[in-house]
């Protein structure tokens, strides 16, 4: 398959890229940067050099490219950006599935979160509804994630992968990470808040898998989704930082997700099934 692959150079698009084409597929990346593009061609990829937010030049791309899937990794939180990042999921999503629809091409596979459910007591599956809350800054992000799904599924094939909190190697939950620098700043507490983890290798798997799923939203998330009080003190171990200080409370939408449609009705499978030996590589 000929896959177009917006967010090449990120957390994801990094683990996702020699997967593509070590299964075979061809691969046009996408990147801003001329040292971006370097990297890309170096692994034995096409680049394409395009800002997702130029329209046309999104349009140029895809047309030349003419790809069977588009598989959409962007993401603007290098800087912890939430502004730009629901830019780039609203417009540069819009962009993509324009252009793709315009060029004819049928998939697209888009990276989506998983905590944006509405709340609740038990982790959420895909038929929880989004949360409608107009609390920020929660109410942009969700909002954003809203657009960017609601505009895949304008292409007849479509799969929204709603992935749990990233970890490991380029995330926020690495070595030298921003939750270390917080943790090390003791600016966290452990409380009820409950999360689910994804190996950003899982992430990847997934995404590779998700070229030949159906259609629709599926939760990518590890198997033990749990409260702050718990895995937040084996982060801080892992990453040799100070133990956090206990508190209470949370969100109601605080409430991890099931994946179990992933697992039984996709078979896929996390590498890292829990958090609790994940974090352990992180040392
Ligand atoms: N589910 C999650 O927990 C989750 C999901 C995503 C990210 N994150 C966190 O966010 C942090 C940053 O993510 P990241 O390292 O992947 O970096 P990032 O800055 O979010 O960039 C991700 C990708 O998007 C591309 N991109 C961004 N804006 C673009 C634009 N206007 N046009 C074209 N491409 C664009 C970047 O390409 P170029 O820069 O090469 O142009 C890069 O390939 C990570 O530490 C990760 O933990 C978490």
């Amino acid at each position: 398959m000929h896959v177009l692959l917006a967010g090449a150079t990120g957390a994801v698009g990094r683990q996702l890229l020699p997967l593509l084409l070590a299964a075979g597929h061809q691969v046009t990346a996408v990147t801003r940067t001329a040292a971006g593009a370097a990297t890309l061609r170096a692994q034995g990829a096409g680049a394409v050099r395009l800002d997702v937010l130029d329209r046309a030049a999104v349009e140029r791309a895809v047309a030349a490219a003419a790809p069977d899937a588009v598989v959409h990794q962007l993401t603007a939180l290098a800087e912890y950006d939430l502004a730009a990042n629901a830019r780039i999921r609203r417009e540069g999503t819009r962009n993509l599935v324009d252009a793709a629809h315009g060029a004819g091409v049928p998939r697209i596979v888009a990276q989506s979160i998983a905590w944006a459910y509405r709340g609740g007591d038990a982790p959420a599956d895909e038929t929880v509804p989004l949360d409608d809350t107009t609390e920020e800054p929660r109410a942009t992000t969700v909002g954003a994630l809203l657009a960017l799904e609601e505009a895949a599924a304008e292409l007849p094939e479509h799969v929204l992968l709603r992935y749990g909190m990233l970890y490991g190697p380029g995330t926020w939950y690495a070595k030298g990470g921003l939750m270390a620098d917080r943790l090390h700043r003791g600016e966290l507490s452990a409380g009820a808040a409950v999360t689910s983890f994804l190996h950003v290798e899982d992430a990847a798997r997934a995404a590779l898998a998700a070229l030949a799923w159906p259609s629709g939203a599926v939760n990518v998330v590890d198997d033990e989704p749990a409260p702050a009080h718990e895995w937040l003190p084996a982060l801080a171990a892992a990453l040799g930082a100070p133990a956090p200080a206990r508190s209470t409370g949370r969100a109601a939408w605080e409430r991890g997700a099931d994946n179990t449609l992933a697992r039984t009705a996709r078979g896929w499978r996390p590498t890292r099934p829990s958090w609790r030996t994940g974090f352990a590589e992180l040392g």
